[in-house]
């Protein structure tokens, strides 16, 4: 691995632990307006001296991360399809590495749809972002996107994961599943989670925790951050997880101390 591509993992997988916690907040790239991202600016602005990394659309990063934030950049480089097809797979690469280049990304990312209609193409997408992705030390974060019909299962998300990985992958990003070990131990590079829909806070912290106990380097976690009723107490959870190996009950305390202070402080404004 050469210089480049070592420095730009290392922003993101930071070197004092080896892990990382990255704000996905792309989700628009299909899903258009999300829920906790009508305004993205206002929702990561809190957030971002908590996050290591920051996934999105060249789109949003232009008009609502200043060029002066220090954030390594994770950008989304596929798109093509919405909500509003039946058939999410049905998406391809859609921006150039001189672009992502221009925008000083520190990683580039697409989806691939193992299984799905759409396989062949998007693996191929992968296989073509990493080739660009060597040639200019740009790693690339692969994402295990699991159509309508596929179960969630360490078989299913270890096969997507380890096809990822062989087609040359820096790092893939995957859901978690009962058996993860399974997955993580079968991908011979750093692997992530997705936080995936919102669920209670608690649940979401003993997700994070199980995932970095079965050999994860962290969280590329979204919405059950920024549709938190407390947003920053949560990244903080997350945090303390990932990087200082709290429990799932210290991590919790940081979380309802974070809301309870936010609380106080919009009282005494009143
Ligand atoms: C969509 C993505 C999202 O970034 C991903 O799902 C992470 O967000 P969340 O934690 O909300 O699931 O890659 O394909």
């Amino acid at each position: 691995m050469d210089w480049g591509m070592k420095n730009r993992i290392s922003r993101i997988l930071k070197p004092e632990t080896g892990k990382t916690v990255m704000l996905a907040v792309d989700h628009g790239y299909f899903q258009g307006p999300t829920t906790g991202l009508k305004n993205v600016g206002k929702t990561i602005a809190p957030l971002l001296p908590y996050a290591d990394a920051l996934m999105l659309t060249r789109g949003i990063l232009r008009t609502q991360v200043p060029a002066e934030t220090d954030i390594p950049i994770i950008l989304r480089m596929s798109g093509g399809s919405s909500v509003l097809f039946d058939d999410l797979s049905d998406e391809e690469i859609q921006v150039t590495v001189e672009e992502a280049i221009r925008l000083n990304a520190s990683a580039i990312t697409c989806s691939a749809f193992v299984g799905g209609a759409n396989q062949r193409s998007t693996l191929t997408g992968l296989a073509k972002l990493v080739n660009e992705g060597e040639r200019y030390g740009i790693p690339v974060l692969a994402v295990t996107a699991v159509g309508k019909d596929m179960v969630r299962d360490s078989r299913y998300l270890g096969l997507a994961s380890r096809i990822c990985a062989e087609l040359g992958a820096h790092m893939v990003k995957t859901y978690y599943c009962e058996g993860f070990k399974k997955v993580t131990s079968s991908v011979p590079v750093p692997v992530v989670i997705a936080g995936g829909k919102k669920t209670p806070e608690k649940d979401a912290l003993i997700k994070a925790r199980a995932a970095i106990d079965e050999g994860a380097v962290g969280v590329d976690m979204g919405r059950n951050i920024f549709q938190s009723d407390s947003p920053v107490g949560m990244i903080k959870a997350v945090r303390a997880i990932v990087h200082e190996g709290v429990s799932v009950d210290e991590a919790y305390k940081i979380y309802q101390g974070e809301k309870r202070s936010k609380a106080a402080k919009s009282r005494k404004k009143k």
